[in-house]
């Protein structure tokens, strides 16, 4: 990894700050000062130190958890109210969700530390796959597949799903799954609402490869190396 962005994932300064620190002759690797930008550093053998100090590798964290309804994908809530970061130790509270789901959305959400990863994730330049199970009020319109296809446009987004299929229907309610890949504020429920439908539940059970699976509402758990990397893939 290049010097410059070690510096910067220990949370010490911004790439471009970063930077500057090097060519300040304040960093050393392994006891030798360094000042040309990029070079490479292991974060598991070499040591750098900035002004003497020793610089440690941030452990980059990422963690799948299922949120239940009723919490907010936000830090802290000024009015108090539950937020995701209650339902993880105390020591992850740097960790930040990647993209949002809304507070009466459920399902799988993922938290990290690392800011690329969240970037790739979310911006729809990548357009990674999320699965969302919607139960809809009534039965599902003869032509709701094609609809959610062809899709809508609500307040200048062009939104729609890129796959959906009715799982069960009848008279009072029926179950929706649908795939998007854009990521927009509000996209399933907009989506739902510019067609005249109204949505009683949703929730989001698969992004790219990964699948929320057994994980229980409100639980976590470790992404391994192996998830992360076929997210980044994907
Ligand atoms: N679409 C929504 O409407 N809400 C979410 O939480 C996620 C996608």
């Amino acid at each position: 990894m290049r010097l410059q962005k070690y510096l910067a994932d220990a949370g010490l300064a911004s790439r471009r700050a970063a930077e500057e620190l090097i060519r300040a002759g304040r960093v050393a690797v392994n006891g030798e000062i360094v000042i040309r930008l990029g070079t490479q550093v292991n974060p598991e053998a070499d040591r750098v130190t900035l002004d003497g100090k020793v610089v440690r590798a941030k452990r980059r964290l990422y963690v799948a958890l299922n949120k239940p309804r009723g919490y907010l994908c936000t830090k802290a809530d000024p009015q108090g109210r539950r937020t995701v970061g209650q339902l993880l130790p105390h020591e992850w509270s740097n960790l930040y969700p990647v993209g949002r789901l809304d507070r009466d959305t459920e399902g799988l959400l993922f938290l990290t530390n690392d800011g690329e990863f969240c970037l790739r994730l979310t911006h729809p330049r990548y357009g990674v796959r999320k699965t969302y199970l919607a139960e809809i009020e009534g039965r599902a319109p003869a032509d709701l597949v094609k609809r959610l296809t062809q899709g809508v446009t609500d307040e200048g987004d062009n939104l729609k799903a890129e796959t959906a299929g009715v799982l069960d229907s009848s008279k009072t309610r029926s179950l929706v799954r649908l795939t998007l890949r854009e990521g927009k504020y509000h996209e399933v429920r907009r989506l739902f609402t510019s067609l005249g439908i109204a949505v009683l539940a949703l929730r989001r059970t698969e992004i790219g490869p990964i699948k929320l699976g057994e994980l229980p509402l409100g639980k976590w758990r470790v992404l391994t190396t192996d998830e992360v990397k076929r997210l980044l893939r994907d």
